[in-house]
């Protein structure tokens, strides 16, 4: 567990009270500190959503690929994630219609049978962890059901999500670094493995159909499909489990307040509340100003979307979950050229989720409090335990 620092704005949010919930610091830096200079990171913080988001739409002047910058990155790092445009429109195009080529009626059906299934089991206990018993197993099998590839092995999937998880926030804690190393590694294994002998079907049949003569590299395609292998098992559990913990144990709304609202405007409100991605960081290639502040080409910069997600100046009543919010121009799964292209997929998740459980156990409740790992940038629920009712 690292050591929190008071009078250290962002190592406090590593302190136990603001591990379970951020937001109280989150607020006191935007009303105070919206945006400064964090020598430890050497970088920019920004809080501010109108900030935040003129970052995440400028990538002529805000990279993801800290190459721009100068800096090196080890080829098994290189993904479409860490990619700028155009060589990043050209890695993402095939996926893009891979994704879009997948049936929706399918990929509901495929959620719903897990989603269906592991509840069935789990209602036979007096109670169950909602990470590791549901939010995970659940995230796998859908992920890889919806990729087209076999399951690897829980257990080893969570160890490495966990060190991979763990290592976003290496700025701060340089030691979590060296073992991300052997995390990908593995991870590149496995995947090397799918890309010798493709599936047929899913994303990833659809993605190799796509990429045959597009020139992309092919450890640029094995890092990225990596990425949603990751992005799929990880900030879908992290996601499905803040979500259970915002019903549960805070109360912010109910299955039944679900059932009666617009499905689209609250899966929004769940992924402004609830995403778990809090922070992402860009490079400034040339000299720019965001907002009053002139950032320096060279220098870097991080987004603290938590705490853009719940600015009142773009959201009245911030700290509420408001299943009818409109507009909601949250940030949970980023914004501009780079957002997310496993949002589609997330919203059947949830849905599937929040569906199954107001139709058969109306009454599921928490048993305990739950408790966080000690990750600032990939919030991170370590243990939820929960009854099904
Ligand atoms: C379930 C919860 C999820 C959340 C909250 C989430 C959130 C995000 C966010 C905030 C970004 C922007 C990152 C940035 O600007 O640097 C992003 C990008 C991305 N996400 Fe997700 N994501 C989720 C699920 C998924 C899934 C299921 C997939 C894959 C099937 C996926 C694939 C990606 C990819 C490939 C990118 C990079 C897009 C690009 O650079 O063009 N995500 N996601």
């Amino acid at each position: 567990m690292p050591e929190p620092v008071a009078d250290d704005p962002i190592l406090s949010i590593a302190s136990p009270e603001a591990l379970v919930d951020p937001h109280a610091a989150y607020a006191r830096l935007r009303a105070e500190r919206p945006v400064f200079f964090y020598p430890r990171l050497h970088s920019w913080m920004f809080t501010r959503h109108a900030d935040c988001v003129d970052v995440l739409r400028d990538t002529a002047n805000f990279a993801a690929d800290w190459r721009r910058v100068g800096e090196e990155m080890p080829p098994r790092a290189v993904n479409m994630l860490t990619l700028d445009p155009p060589e990043h429109t050209a890695v993402r195009r095939p996926f893009m219609a891979a994704l879009r080529e997948q049936p929706a009626a399918g990929l509901d059906g495929m959620v719903r049978h897990h989603t269906e299934a592991l509840l069935t089991r789990l209602a036979g206990r007096p109670s169950f962890d909602f990470v590791a018993d549901l939010a995970e197993p659940l995230s796998l099998a859908t992920i890889c059901g919806y990729l087209g590839v076999p399951e690897p092995d829980g257990g080893w999937l969570s160890g490495v999500g966990r060190v991979v998880g763990a290592g976003m926030d290496a700025g701060l804690w340089p030691e979590r670094a060296a073992p991300v190393q052997q995390a990908q590694r593995e991870l590149g294994t496995l995947v090397d493995g799918w890309l010798a002998d493709p599936p047929s079907r899913g994303v990833l049949g659809a993605v190799v159909s796509h990429v045959a003569d597009s020139g992309i590299d092919p450890m640029v395609l094995s890092n990225t499909v990596r990425g949603l292998l990751f992005s799929g098992y990880s900030s879908g559990s992290k996601l499905l489990s803040l979500l259970a913990i915002a019903l549960f144990h805070h109360k912010a709304a109910t299955l039944d307040g679900f059932r009666a609202a617009d499905p689209a405007r609250a899966i929004d409100e769940v992924v402004r509340y609830c995403s778990p991605i809090h922070a992402v960081a860009r490079a400034c290639v040339h000299d720019t100003r965001v907002g009053d502040t002139e950032v320096k080409a060279g220098q870097a910069v991080t987004l603290l979307l938590g705490a853009a997600n719940r600015d009142p100046d773009r959201f009245p009543e911030p700290d509420r979950m408001l299943l009818d919010r409109h507009p909601n121009p949250h940030l949970g799964f980023g914004r501009g050229p780079k957002s997310c292209l496993g949002s589609p997929f997330s919203v059947v998740l949830i849905r599937a989720v929040l569906d199954l459980l107001a139709e058969r156990y109306p009454d599921t409740h928490a048993v305990n409090a739950p408790e966080y790992h000690p990750n600032l940038t990939l919030r991170s629920p370590a243990r939820f335990e929960t009854a099904l009712r």
